[in-house]
């Protein structure tokens, strides 16, 4: 389907295209929905959470790519019958594309960006993949037709430059040189505008030249993301298109040039500026993007007539070389790319606003009067004078003759510069052309080698940039590394890359793969340390994450499908490695939880990143080792539901035992700071030559990305549940205190006490039967905190401490325990009183549901002790009274005799009435109400006898929990330990037994006085 909501040159207002591509493997795993839909040009998003609120967004072009269609022998994607809704490439093209070309041969500036999140289909839209070709080949492919079309009429000249923008710097994707440090610069001239200096523009005269080149753009680009471990998704890529057009008869230039914008994923740009880190630098990850998003929305301001002083063009590398594109001399266009999962709708509906403000812009475009043209002009203009003259000179005579010659010679100057300027543009393209046939030879040489030899092929996280590198390994010994000195060797870099790294062996039709010592290879996700015999399709992973697949003998390859093994797959089979999988849902079917899901992908995502890092690290000499943690939220729930999963990253520094825990966002902002010091002290080392580890210990702490000031950390959580409070019962518990993954980090002793309001515990008779009793009055309970033994944490390093945090009720404020330090097994000792001046049903639902969850706060030297605040409590509901916070006691007690002088008064009036009941009651002479209420009592204190001694049994059944042989226990001991186990057991199920026949007894005790009392014989 596609939709043209109004013509293309009407106005300079910035087209906007949007895309939806079909579900991807993860979105199909999970069982995604489509939350998308489109009539015409309209677009809706529903929101998967709430299905009554969807937003609709209108736009120039909307292209329906999700579903309807099919794939055609040649791999060509295409509706699925003629006429259907998919949109495929070609359609895309003829609108957008065809628009672009139309204004770049009018002598317009013409811009395509698009924007989008990772993985929506920027790059398939731009560019494309295999058969599918994407808009720049097509548009380069009628680029050059029309040129063959037109040239009687005008010559025209094609200049073609690739360049991409990675953390602010500019990287010539052409260049042949080495890489400039700290990338291109890009300047400003008055009459050019923004520029990038040095950027290679190669003159091309065909279409196929131009794929070539961009091919090698992206190998380029390949081996800088491998090279430097940068992420491509992270990086933008600009192609340049620069058209001259010489009309010789009517004598004029037209000279345009054409962007073409893949932007970096979209999603990053959030994700890095919404946590707090330390280091906010980290928000640079995008600082393009960024800037494009507040360039856009400037410029939206401005078309719907706000006031505004300042567009921010100036403050990024994209948006300066995009400013003509926004607001200025360029029609432009922008395709938004999205997925219509409903796993994306938050990234898809921040893609579709951002759209509509880019749809408000409006752009001048004029037609370009290169210098060229001028200067063609003028010289011509200057030689029509001199001829005219040359004339008059003729008629003057001989005495004229010498001013003849020279002007005669001024004009063959002319000529000769006419000429010249004609004549240079073919010499560019001779040159560019001998270069093309050694490129070309190049790709005839490896195309015959992939027919003859096994191979590696390389995989990248970016669809676009697998496959590019091929390294051939042909019959003999070969040595991977990155050394180029061996007789025979195959050249890599990347992050763990050693000198040699390991040395591939072709003999007799086999291909073996042998590490060399201290060296990391993975073969389909477990680690190998000896010769390993490669098979077709295998999956090696050098170094912490050069990925490769492995291509056997032309014979072995049978028409089978590589596509499968992408980057996923690897990791998710070095995580299977690992043990973790994604387990199909209990309910049998195929479909897997999709929390669980976004669980396993941001592992497996995160899993290459943590490899990466671990290896800067050690190459920095830094001493920190990071390592993922799977962190169960459930842990830190009051009600204890299994709510979700998330990813944490532990970082240890490994000497001064000192811990952190970061969230992935901070991980993944630091990883890019990490990065970018990492390659400034690779940069430094080989320009000076000097040690390992050395040039980044300059680096100040504050500013360095593997350091953090120590802070307490989280170890582990214990839930107490309140429910015996509501009952008045109290409660004495040994929690197991769980840590992230489920690991034992202490045990903990604590009560519930119920108490008075000076701190009294209460006794058996005050039990209740009914919590609802509770509504309205005052109830007081006193929580304490009384020994933490087997701490792992104190266990691990000795100079470490604990402190104990824990929430209650709306208090919006944590409390914690003072820190006890270096004991295994410390005492706490820590007391503290809640009192609540008026119980509601809120708060009796809460005890009743709820438990407090008890947090085990670790400590480390050189951090500061967590500290109570009572701020913000609300003093009349719950007031948490620490007995060290006497001034809070203080203004707890003096609300609570105001409290009770207004209940006594109210006591009063309901004495009264209540007495003038009765009298009335008496006098009516009612009988027989008596029997109920203390049959009522005679149940009450059954039952309090049942729970108190329900408690005990309780205790019983903690310790039988508790009790487990000791790590030393040798058959002897597990005998013992078998009998204590079968005594406790036995003394356990006494002491039920007992419990519940005495509530028996007492009960049928109670019904048959009651039978007696009311005449009733059965
Ligand atoms: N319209 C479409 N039809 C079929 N497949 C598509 C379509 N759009 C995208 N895809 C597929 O989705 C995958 C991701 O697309 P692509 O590489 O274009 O994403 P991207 O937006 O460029 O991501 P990144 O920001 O990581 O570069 C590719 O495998 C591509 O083939
Ligand atoms: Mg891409």
């Amino acid at each position: 389907m596609r939709a043209k909501a109004a013509d293309m040159h009407s106005k300079d207002c910035v087209k906007v295209a949007v895309r939806v591509r079909p579900f991807n493997k993860r979105e199909r795993d999970a069982g995604s929905r489509c939350i998308v839909s489109m009539v015409s040009s309209s677009i809706t998003i529903q929101d998967p959470r709430e299905s009554q609120s969807r937003r609709s967004f209108c736009f120039d072009y909307a292209y329906w790519s999700h579903s309807g269609f099919t794939r055609d022998r040649g791999g060509l994607y295409v509706p699925e019958e003629p006429g259907g809704r998919y949109a495929d490439q070609d359609s895309v093209f003829q609108d957008l594309g065809e628009g672009i070309l139309e204004n770049a041969l009018q002598g317009y500036n013409a811009t395509l960006l698009a924007y989008g999140q990772t993985g929506s289909g920027k790059s398939y839209s731009m560019v494309g993949y295999g058969p599918n070709k994407g808009l720049v080949p097509k548009l380069c492919d009628r680029l050059f037709q029309s040129i063959r079309e037109n040239q009687d009429t005008r010559q025209c000249q094609v200049f073609f430059s690739m360049l991409e923008i990675y953390n602010e710097q500019v990287v010539d994707l052409l260049s042949r040189g080495t890489r400039t440090p700290g990338g291109l610069r890009v300047r400003e001239e008055q009459q050019r505008g923004f520029y990038v200096e040095g950027l290679r523009t190669i003159p091309c005269d065909n279409a196929v030249q131009v794929e070539q080149l961009m091919e090698q753009g992206t190998r380029t680009r390949t081996t800088a993301a491998t090279h430097m471990n940068a992420n491509s998704s992270r990086s933008h890529m600009l192609i340049i298109l620069q058209l001259k057009q010489i009309f010789s008869k009517e004598s004029i230039t037209k000279q345009s040039n054409i962007n073409l914008v893949d932007l970096a994923g979209s999603e990053r740009q959030r994700s890095s500026g919404s946590e707090a880190d330390r280091l906010k630098e980290g928000t640079a990850i995008n600082l393009s993007l960024t800037t494009l998003g507040n360039v856009i929305s400037s410029l939206a301001d401005v078309a719907v007539g706000k006031k505004v002083v300042h567009i921010p063009y100036r403050d990024s590398v994209l948006t300066k070389l995009l400013q003509s594109a926004l607001g200025g001399n360029s029609r432009t266009v922008m395709i938004a790319t999205l997925s219509p999962a409903d796993i994306c709708y938050e990234e898809s509906l921040s893609t579709l606003r951002y759209a509509e403000r880019a749809k408000r812009i409006q752009n001048r475009a004029v037609v370009n009067e290169s210098p060229t043209e001028r200067l063609v002009k003028e010289l011509k203009a200057e030689n029509a004078r001199l001829l005219q003259r040359l004339g008059r000179l003729g008629q003057e005579g001989r005495r004229a003759n010498d001013e003849t010659k020279e002007l005669r010679q001024l004009l063959t100057h002319n000529e000769l510069q006419i000429r010249a300027i004609q004549t240079l543009w073919e010499q560019h393209l001779q040159e560019a052309l001998k270069d093309w046939e050694q490129q070309y030879a190049n790709i005839t040489q490896e195309r015959r080698m992939m027919q003859m030899h096994p191979y590696i092929l390389n995989i990248n996280e970016d669809a676009q940039l697998s496959g590019v590198v091929k390294l051939f390994i042909q019959e003999g010994e070969w040595d991977i590394g990155l050394c180029d000195s061996t007789p025979k060797y195959i050249s890599i870099k990347g992050l763990g890359i050693q000198e040699r790294h390991a040395v591939f062996r072709n003999e007799q039709r086999r291909v073996t793969l042998t590490p060399l010592e201290g060296s990391k290879v993975i073969v389909n996700g477990n680690t190998v340390s000896q010769t390993t015999e490669l098979q077709h399709l295998d999956r090696l992973i050098l170094g912490s994450n050069c990925t490769y697949l492995f291509i056997g003998f032309p014979s072995e390859r049978g028409g089978d499908d590589w596509s499968r093994y992408d980057y996923d797959y690897f990791q998710s089979e070095l995580a299977a490695a690992e043990g973790i999988h994604l387990v199909e849902s209990s309910t049998g079917s195929s479909q897997t939880d999709p929390s669980l899901l976004a669980v396993f992908y941001d592992y497996i995502k995160l899993m290459p990143m943590v490899a990466e890092a671990n290896q800067m690290s050690q190459e920095l000499n830094k001493g920190v080792e990071f390592k993922l943690e799977i962190k169960n939220l459930a842990l830190s729930d009051s009600k204890g539901h299994d709510l979700k999963k998330e990813i944490v990253v532990r970082v240890t520094a490994v000497g001064r035992k000192q811990v952190w825990m970061w969230s992935k966002t901070k991980f993944v902002n630091r990883k890019f700071l990490m990065e970018d010091a990492y390659q400034r002290h690779q940069a430094e080392r080989s320009r000076d030559n000097i040690a390992e580890g050395l040039s980044t210990a300059a680096l100040p702490r504050d500013k360095d990305p593997f350091w953090d000031p120590v802070e307490p950390l989280l170890l582990g959580t214990a839930h107490l549940w309140l429910q015996s409070l509501a009952f008045r019962i109290p409660l004495e518990e040994q929690l197991e205190v769980l840590g992230s993954e489920g690991t034992e980090e202490a045990i903990l002793q604590a009560q519930l006490v119920p108490c008075t309001s000076t701190g009294l515990a209460l006794g058996e008779d005050e039990i209740l039967i009914d919590p609802t009793e509770l509504l309205g009055r005052r109830l007081d309970f006193q929580l304490f905190l009384e020994q933490c033994c087997g701490l792992r944490w104190i266990r691990e390093a000795r100079n470490r401490g604990v402190q104990i945090g824990f929430r209650l009720f709306d208090c919006s404020h944590p409390l914690y325990s003072p820190a006890v330090w270096h004991n295994v097994n410390p005492l706490l000792d820590h007391r503290v009183h809640f009192a609540s001046l008026h119980t509601s049903q809120h708060l009796l639902d809460y005890l009743q549901s709820s438990a407090v969850v008890l947090e085990l706060w670790g400590l480390q030297e050189g951090c500061t002790d967590l500290v109570s605040s009572l701020e913000g409590a609300d003093p009349v509901n719950t007031a948490p009274v620490d007995s060290a916070e006497l001034s809070c006691s203080v203004r707890a007690l003096q609300q609570d005799l105001e409290e009770l002088k207004s209940v006594n008064s109210s006591l009063r009036k309901e004495n009264h009435i209540l007495r003038e009941q009765l009298n009335a009651a008496r006098n009516d002479g009612v009988r027989g109400r008596s029997v109920r209420p203390s049959c009522d009592a005679e149940f009450a204190r059954a039952l309090k006898v049942f729970y108190h001694s329900m408690t005990s049994v309780r205790g019983q059944l903690q310790r039988l929990r508790r009790h487990r042989p000791s790590e030393e226990s040798d058959l002897l001991g597990f005998r013992l330990f078998v009998d204590e186990q079968s005594r406790m057991l036995r003394d356990f199920s006494e002491q039920l037994e007992q419990s519940v026949s005495t509530l028996k007894q007492d009960v049928a005790a109670i019904v048959r006085r009651k039978r007696e009392r009311s005449g009733i014989w059965s």
